[in-house]
């Protein structure tokens, strides 16, 4: 049976663009019935970006270096747009102003105030679907986590702890680029970069945080301009977030949400740890097959560990005995956020809410308010 097709336009042809791209044409990897990806439009302003996308995407028909072109277009229904954080605000309102369905990136408009214009645009949009990208909850490691907090094996949660580690940035030689600059990647720094990737789960899950005590590092000032000179480097490397938090029973919690770009050693480590009475579970993507769990049984406890092999949320042709990966998980989401498009059945795990990323914009927001006045802030929605 001919299966429904949904035709895009990709804004933004870097890193996240073209990832995007090789998983649309990953498509028979997956054992779905859902709705297909079609890339027919592509916008980059850098002409050279076209050219990969237009080897490898026969069906693109338009390939143009103004956004515009792909919101005029009356054959494209959905938009990827991965661009940088100054120009969510503009482009993700045009395009839902132009009628188009949306997955955007995060942290889905560079400040708070950005992002309330967008989700305005939303909801005067209602039928449109508007998701925000976030591949790590679809490692099987995290989706047991997520399996074990739904199951309420925990108990009482003592602590939680989820974070993003990367280390590229130790090497102070390397030169800047528009994600550690003010004006592009936006004053939340490392947090704007990598925070919504640590909160999906736990905003999912109901654990609000309602205040928050932030440490924010800015530890290397300056890098090349990989023009011979130096530039300053203004943007936080590291952040460290202490969030009061309730479950939905309304127990307070400590929840450590931490975002760093100088984690020695660490190569997009994207972790969570639930500690509760009855039980503790970690999941880690420096150790992606793993699922670490503990079941307080007795005066000590021990950790176990368990080899979880290729058991993705949506089924695929890879068996069991083999490994998840990074392109994986992004297959994954861009598979969820089209079952749930499609409305037909709820996908395992659903990709950002908007309101998700209105509550990561006021703790965010709060976590600069924080570190600035070395205060505990509230978390205004
Ligand atoms: N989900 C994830 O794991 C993940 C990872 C990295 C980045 N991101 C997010 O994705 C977005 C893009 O990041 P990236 O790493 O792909 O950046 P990138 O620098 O690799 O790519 C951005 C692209 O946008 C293009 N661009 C600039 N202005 C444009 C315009 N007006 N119209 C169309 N294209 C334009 C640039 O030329 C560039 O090719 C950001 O919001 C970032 O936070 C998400």
């Amino acid at each position: 049976m001919a299966r429904k097709t949904v035709k895009f336009g990709v804004i933004g042809l870097g890193l996240m663009g073209r990832e995007f791209g090789s998983a649309a044409a990953r498509w028979c990897h997956l054992l779905t019935q859902g709705p297909v990806p079609e890339i027919v439009g592509i916008c980059d302003p850098n002409v050279q970006t076209h050219q990969w996308f237009l080897d490898f995407f026969p069906s693109i028909k338009i390939a143009t270096q103004d956004y515009r072109d792909l919101l005029q277009s009356q054959e494209i229904e959905a938009i990827y747009c991965a661009v940088p954080h100054h120009l969510h605000e503009q482009i993700y309102i045009d395009v839902i102003c132009a009628n188009k369905h949306l997955m955007g990136e995060k942290p889905f408009g560079i400040d708070q105030a950005a992002n309330t214009r967008i989700l305005q645009a939303i909801q005067a949009h209602p039928d449109l679907f508007v998701r925000c990208s976030s591949e790590f909850p679809y490692f099987p490691g995290a989706q047991k986590v997520i399996q074990w907090i739904k199951e309420h094996r925990f108990g009482k949660i003592i602590e939680v702890r989820s974070g993003f580690h990367h280390s590229s940035d130790m090497d102070v030689t390397k030169p800047i680029n528009w994600k550690r600059m003010i004006e592009y990647n936006g004053k939340y720094g490392c947090m704007g970069d990598l925070g919504l990737h640590t909160q999906h789960i736990p905003f999912r899950m109901g654990w609000t945080p309602q205040r928050v005590y932030a440490v924010l590092s800015k530890i290397v000032t300056e890098r090349p301009d990989g023009k011979g000179g130096m530039a300053p480097c203004l943007t936080y490397d590291n952040a460290t977030l202490v969030c009061e938090t309730t479950d939905r029973d309304g127990n307070l919690f400590p929840m450590y949400l931490e975002t760093k770009r100088l984690a020695p050693g660490a190569t997009n480590t994207w972790y969570i740890e639930v500690d509760g009475l009855l039980a503790s579970a970690k999941f880690t993507t420096r150790d992606p097959k793993s699922f670490y769990f503990l079941e307080t049984k007795a005066k000590e406890q021990a950790w176990s560990r368990v080899d979880l092999g290729y058991t993705s949320p949506i089924p695929g042709i890879t068996a069991g005995i083999f490994e998840f990966g990074f392109p994986d998980a992004i297959l994954q989401m861009w598979a969820a956020f089209l079952q749930e498009f499609e409305g037909k059945t709820e996908p395992v795990w659903g990709c950002v809410r908007p309101e998700e990323t209105r509550l990561s914009h006021a703790l965010q927001t709060a976590a600069l308010k924080s570190h600035h006045n070395k205060s505990v802030e509230k978390i205004v929605l």
